[in-house]
């Protein structure tokens, strides 16, 4: 049997996709390594689509290398399917998401979508959500006092960094990312974090959770439907 590297599995998935696209229709673009390899699929099927939706500007320099239109999200209307990534993915179609920090405009365009699909190797597979520490975008004068939050229920919260400073994501925010969680109810907690002040948006996607899951595994690509 082939061994596959992770690339050639995130390759795999990312070209699996390209059945989901609606021909003729606008289509929702996520972020990541793995949503690289879904754009790069993507070009040999541009003359079949008007363009697409991105969540964020690493996207959509990619998507604009490539010729493809990139559509502002208040332009377009509902679209057909979203296709991203995942940090972590649960049996239920749960997901831990912004681990690229794009969180926000993802669901977003997820919010957007009729259909999310997901694009994720085996290893994103678990059977509870919060191995990965949770990704919330927050405003940073919110920063020490949502760190207390969530010291609170049990976490700890890490502001992000890049180069020595705070990391700062395409809206203008910071990301704190949250470890110790226990996210038994993804639904509740979701609902619950995002009403804190100066959350902007919280990596827990169950509100807009993903309707199939494309997962890379050793035997080929799996399609989980949830
Ligand atoms: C970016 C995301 C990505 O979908 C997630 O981090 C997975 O990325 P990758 O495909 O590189 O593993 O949520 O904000």
């Amino acid at each position: 049997m082939k061994t596959y590297t992770q690339d050639e599995l995130k390759t795999l998935v990312g070209q699996a996709a390209l059945q989901y696209v609606v021909p003729g229709e606008i289509v929702g673009v996520g972020t990541g390594s793995t949503v690289n390899k879904f754009i790069d699929a993507l070009a040999t099927m541009k003359g079949r689509i008007p363009g697409a939706v991105s969540s964020s500007t690493a996207s959509t320099l990619r998507l604009q290398a490539l010729g493809i239109q990139v559509f502002d999200a208040n332009d377009v209307g509902e679209l057909a399917v979203y296709i991203d990534g995942a940090d972590e993915i649960d049996g239920r179609g749960y997901m831990i998401k912004g681990g690229g920090a794009a969180l926000t405009r993802e669901k977003i365009v997820a919010a957007q979508s009729r259909r999310f699909v997901c694009i994720a190797d085996a290893s994103k597979l678990v059977s509870a959500l919060g191995k990965f520490p949770v990704p919330v975008e927050v405003i940073p004068m919110a920063t020490q006092r949502l760190t207390r939050q969530f010291s609170a229920m049990g976490g700890t919260a890490t502001l992000r960094l890049r180069d020595g400073v705070p990391l700062v994501t395409d809206n203008g925010q910071h990301i704190l990312d949250v470890t110790g969680l226990q996210i038994t109810d993804p639904l509740a907690f979701e609902t619950q974090v995002n009403q804190w002040p100066g959350v902007v948006t919280v990596g827990v996607f169950a509100h807009q959770k993903a309707q199939v899951c494309l997962l890379a595994t050793a035997d080929g690509v799996q399609v989980l439907t949830y």
